[in-house]
Formats: structure tokens, C-alpha cells, sequence
């Protein structure tokens, strides 16, 4: 078997988006791509590759779907092992003959040293009187002072393409690390040279005071404006949060989430000493899990523009399955926190905060702020827009709380918004079954299905057995939740691939983690499939919080009890015809 970090890593340097174009021109979709599914013939494309969270694909007109290495394994018609070899020749690595190998593997704690270093290193060019010249007059220019610079680490990569090599070097470093911890690169010649260069270095700090990887601001207007380091031995971006080391010793109360590196600092140092940010990503589920070890309270800073309120949006949604209470500061006159902050003050920011949003106000913020309502046509698409958006309320109280303020601020009657609500929630189960082709297939056709046989058995029980599934595919904290009082074992799943799938992911992260690609190393590309399908369709869902997890796990259990019921009687008939049979074959012939 092959070490789970070196697959991890091979993962990283096979960009699953790269991969697959190399076979299917993918054309964006706001953050996923589509194209023709490379699997059955289409003409209009439902084959999708999903590059947030876990980056995977799935073909919603024929089921197929994985990670890179099963996409690898489907197009290339390589087995598992075959499939790691091919995408490691991609990426110009070679797999170790044996688990036993550990001289290529360069460790965690290696990249760690290697990074403390770097950091020193850039950090003197910064504060070297000629070479650091330039960024300490753009930091200056960004009103950003000595102090708040040595406080967060900041540094310099200077502008050439070995120095950081050769300072490593010195230092007793190999080029196998130095690529490894993603402070260098290897050329299409050969050659080894340093990522960072000519840009300010912020140090990535994890909460116990490594420095786990960097990003890099250029100095002026050029492209790409940040560089952040990718996934490392160290260090895994779905999973670090800029300026935890300092804000969680400040987060009683509640924690600021930002955009930028730059809004981070430029909060610190007017007092905000409880703000974060993600690493140049979007924020993921164990970010959320994560900022849940801290406080329960959060209040969103994104940037004003489109692309932050969508942002904002997303991070409410993951934030709330993740059980934190999430508000959103409405920010007139600046773009980010940075700015606000220079323009109006720290006063002003603070009482931003303390007039934060909830979810529900922001979203009715949007919609009052797209519609004019005191136009007939456009307060019925407010009232429909609204009715939208409570129909995802789980909770019927709070439906209720939410019916009743949004119609007086329309200035209509309650009952009417709430029949549009309950509409628009009839209207997305219709629409939910009709997008579940692979289900629609399996209760058309009422026949046995290849991929779980089971299925056709119990196809209730089996379909709530799908959604736990999905559920805990997306959020592994399901794994160990006590549903009154009982978390979740192998015997409530009805069939046997449901319970070979659930005790697969309960092994995996007992072994250090669970992630989606482990399952191509024991089930079939179909299974794989199934299970990325099971993960897909909650994933399209807006509410995946607890109380839908515990609601679903109870209609499993109760449908479980009854499926077995089945089973017994079945075997009951089975023994009268068994019985029945015995006895015609043991009566006497019938003389002919
Ligand atoms: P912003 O463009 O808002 O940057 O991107 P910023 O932090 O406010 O920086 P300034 O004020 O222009 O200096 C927000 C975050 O998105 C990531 C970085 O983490 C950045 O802090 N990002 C942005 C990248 O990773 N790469 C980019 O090219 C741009
Ligand atoms: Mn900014």
C-alpha cells in the first residue's frame, strides 16, 4: 500500500482540472466546469468537475463520478495502482516500490524547518537596507508600520530566481524538499528555482507557531497579485485559517472572518486582534469545523463587490451546517475592511460590527435591494424571491418568525407568503427527483440494480440510507453524532454496500482521516460513482445542518426496523415453500 500522504500530495500536483482537460475541453461555470461526459455519449453536456471542497467530477446524465485517480482509472482503463503510477509519471514523481520507502518522504517536520528558515530569510531581505527597499516603501504606502510587520512575520522574496535556493542549500537542505515544501520548482530543463519573487511574504502560522507555508503579494498591479503556497507535508489550505495563532486567544466573544491578508492586518493593528482569513480559497467545511473549536459566533467582512456578497453567501451556508453563528457586517463606502478602516476608522468599524446581520436579514437586504417594491410586478418577484429563500428554512418556526417579518416589510398578508413558501417547497422535491436521474432510472425500471443489488429490496430505506451517506461524506463529525442518544453503526444501513461504504469511512478516519479518493482503493468504479452521487446530491442541497442529519438518520432507523420485519417474513414463506416443495417431491409418482 502506498502512504496516504504521498497520494495526497500526487493529488495536489495532478490538478484534476488539468487532468480531465487533457481528455474533455470543460468550458467554467461559476466555480465548476462542464463538458461532454467522456463516458456515454451526450450532446448536451452533464459531465461537471467541482473544484471547491474535495476537487472531484460527476456526470449527472450516467452516474460516473470520483476524484482524479478513479477519472484516471475510468479513461485510461487502469486499476488502482496502475492509475497512481500514470498520474505520477504526469507529474514528473516516481512512487515508492514500498510503503517501507520512507527516504523520498519528505516529512512534516523537515518542510517546518525548511519554512522557519525561509521565513528568517525573508524577513532579513525585507529589513536589509538595499534589498528590502522597495517593499518597505510599499508598506509604508499601505500605512503599515515596522511594528505590525515584524509582528506578523512579514518578509521579502527578492526579485531573483536562486537566492532562496542557495540559502537553503547552505542550510543543508536537499532540492527534493525544497520542491516538496513548495519554496522551489523544478524547470521543464531541470533546473531548480525559487516560486517567490519580488513579492511581500506573509508567513502562514499554525496555532501552535509553525510557520506551515506563505503567500506573496506582488508590489505593484502584475498578475497573479497573491501566490500562495499549495498543499505541502505541513500544510493543507482547506484546513488553516490566516491569523488563528493570534486571534484565538481573542475570540470569547466571536471571530472576524475576512477576504484578504491585508484586511487581517490592517484589523490587528486597529485593535481587531480576533480577525482571521481564509488562504486564498473559499471556505470549506473543516475551516468551518475548525473556527467551531473556537467560538460559536462569526461575523462576515467579506469585500462589498458581487464576488464577496456571493461569498459571503456560500460561507453562511457552511458556516450554519457547521453549527456557528454566523452575522454579516454591511460595509457603504469602502470595498474592504482595509479600507474601511483608513477611510472611516476603527470606531466606525466597531459599531459595523456591532450592527451585523443575521442570515435571514441579509439575505431579505439583497432582495429589498434588487427590487423596488413599491412597483406592483417587482414586489411580486420580491415576495416570490422571499418565499425562495424561507422555503430553505428546515425549522417551521423559525419559517414562521421569518413569514411574518418579511410580510410586513412587503406589506402583505402572512398567509399568502407562507402558501407561496410551502409552493416553492413542494416545488423543489418535485424538482429534486426529477434531476436524481440514477434514482429515476432504478424506481422506472423497479429492477435490480447492478451497483447495489440491494437496492430494489428496500428502496425506501435505501434512499434514506443514501441521503445519511451523502451527509456523511460532506461533514465526518456525522460519523461519531449521537441520534437520540445512539451515533450512527453498520447495522442501521440496510444494504450491504451502504454497510461495507459507512464502515470503510469509519476505518479511514480512525486511520487518520477519511477523504472521498480512499475509496477507489476498495470498491469498484461504479461504487465509487454511486457513493460520489450520494455526496453530489446533498451537496446541491442548501440545508445539510444537524437537524436534517438527525431527521434522516431516525427515518433510516425506523424504515431499518421495518425492512427487517420484511426479511423475517420472507424468510417465514421461504420455509412454507421450502416445506411445500419437499412435500411434491416426496409424493408418490403419478403412474402415466
Ligand atoms: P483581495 O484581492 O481582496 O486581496 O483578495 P487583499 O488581501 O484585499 O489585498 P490588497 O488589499 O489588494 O493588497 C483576497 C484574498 O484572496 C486571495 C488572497 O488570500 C487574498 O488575501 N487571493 C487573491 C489569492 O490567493 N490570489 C490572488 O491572485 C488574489
Ligand atoms: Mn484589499
Amino acid at each position: 500500500m502506498i502512504p496516504h500522504s504521498i497520494i495526497e500530495d500526487l493529488k495536489h500536483r495532478c490538478d484534476i482540472v488539468d487532468v480531465i482537460s487533457s481528455y474533455v475541453p470543460l468550458k467554467r461555470a461559476g466555480s465548476n466546469l462542464h463538458g461532454l461526459c467522456p463516458f456515454h455519449s451526450e450532446k448536451s453536456p452533464s459531465f461537471t468537475v467541482f473544484t471547491t471542497g474535495e476537487p472531484h467530477f460527476y456526470c449527472f446524465g450516467c452516474g460516473a463520478g470520483g476524484d482524479v485517480i478513479s477519472f484516471t482509472m475510468r479513461m485510461e482503463n487502469l486499476d488502482y495502482r496502475a492509475a497512481l503510477e500514470f498520474l505520477a509519471k504526469r507529474a514528473g514523481i516516481t512512487l515508492p516500490d514500498d510503503s517501507r520507502d520512507t527516504t523520498r518522504d519528505v516529512g512534516r517536520k523537515r518542510v517546518l524547518e525548511m519554512n522557519l528558515c525561509a521565513a528568517r530569510f525573508f524577513r532579513d531581505c525585507l529589513f536589509d537596507e538595499k534589498l528590502g527597499a522597495e517593499a518597505r516603501a510599499y508598506l509604508e504606502k499601505r500605512a503599515l508600520s515596522s511594528a505590525v510587520a515584524k509582528r506578523f512575520g512579514l518578509g521579502y522574496a527578492p526579485p531573483s530566481f536562486g537566492v532562496l535556493h542557495d540559502h537553503l542549500r547552505k542550510n543543508g537542505f536537499t532540492d527534493e524538499e525544497m520542491i516538496t515544501g513548495y519554496c522551489c520548482a523544478r524547470s521543464q530543463k531541470g533546473n531548480v528555482y525559487d516560486i517567490f519573487r519580488g513579492r511581500l511574504m506573509f508567513p502562514l502560522i499554525d496555532v501552535t507557531g509553525n510557520i506551515i507555508a506563505f503567500g506573496g503579494r506582488v508590489l505593484d498591479d502584475s498578475k497573479p497579485k497573491y501566490l500562495n503556497s499549495s498543499d505541502t507535508p505541513a500544510f493543507k489550505k482547506s484546513r488553516n485559517l490566516f491569523a488563528l495563532n493570534f486571534a484565538k486567544s481573542h475570540a470569547d466573544t466571536r471571530l472576524i472572518l475576512c477576504e484578504g491578508y491585508m484586511d487581517v492586518i490592517t484589523l490587528h493593528a486597529a485593535g481587531f486582534e480576533n480577525a482571521i482569513a481564509t488562504l486564498g480559497t473559499a471556505i470549506t467545511p473543516d475551516h468551518a469545523r475548525i473556527i467551531k473549536k473556537y467560538t460559536s459566533s462569526v461575523v462576515l467582512a467579506y469585500d462589498s463587490d458581487g464576488a464577496g456578497q456571493t461569498a459571503t453567501n456560500k460561507a453562511l451556508r457552511i458556516l450554519a451546517d457547521a453549527g456557528v453563528d454566523a452575522k454579516v457586517i454591511k460595509m457603504d463606502g469602502a470595498k474592504d475592511p482595509d479600507e474601511y478602516i483608513k477611510k472611516f476608522g476603527a470606531q466606525k468599524f466597531a459599531a459595523l460590527l456591532d450592527e451585523s446581520r443575521t442570515r435571514f436579514d441579509f439575505k431579505l437586504d439583497n432582495i429589498f435591494a434588487e427590487y423596488n417594491i413599491n412597483v406592483p410586478e417587482e414586489k411580486i418577484k420580491a415576495a416570490a424571491a422571499i418565499a425562495g429563500e424561507i422555503s430553505y428554512v428546515y425549522s417551521g418556526v423559525e419559517r414562521e418568525i421569518y413569514t411574518a417579518k418579511a410580510a410586513s416589510l412587503l406589506g402583505i398578508d402572512p398567509k399568502n407568503l407562507k402558501n407561496d413558501v410551502d409552493a416553492a417547497i413542494r416545488r423543489r422535491a418535485r424538482k429534486e427527483k426529477k434531476d436524481r436521474p440514477g434514482e429515476l432510472y432504478r424506481a422506472g425500471m423497479g429492477i435490480s440494480d447492478r451497483v447495489n443489488p440491494d437496492f430494489a429490496r428496500h428502496p425506501k430505506e435505501a434512499r434514506f440510507e443514501e441521503m445519511v451517506l451523502g451527509l456523511v461524506f460532506l461533514r465526518k463529525e456525522y460519523l461519531t453524532r449521537a441520534v437520540d442518544g445512539v451515533p450512527l453503526t453498520s447495522d442501521d444501513f440496510v444494504t450491504a454496500l451502504g454497510r461495507r461504504l459507512f464502515e470503510t469511512v469509519q476505518a479511514c478516519e480512525a486511520d487518520g482521516g477519511f477523504d472521498m479518493g480512499m475509496l477507489s482503493e476498495s470498491f469498484t468504479l461504479d461504487e465509487v460513482s454511486r457513493a460520489t452521487y450520494m455526496r453530489q446530491s446533498r451537496e446541491n442541497l442548501s440545508d445539510n445542518g444537524p437537524e436534517v442529519f438527525d431527521g434522516t438518520v431516525r427515518a433510516l432507523r425506523e424504515g431499518n426496523e421495518r425492512a427487517k420485519q420484511m426479511d423475517d417474513a420472507d424468510g417465514v414463506f421461504d420455509l412454507i415453500r421450502k416445506k411445500r416443495d419437499a412435500l411434491k417431491n416426496n409424493a408418490p409418482q403419478n403412474p402415466t
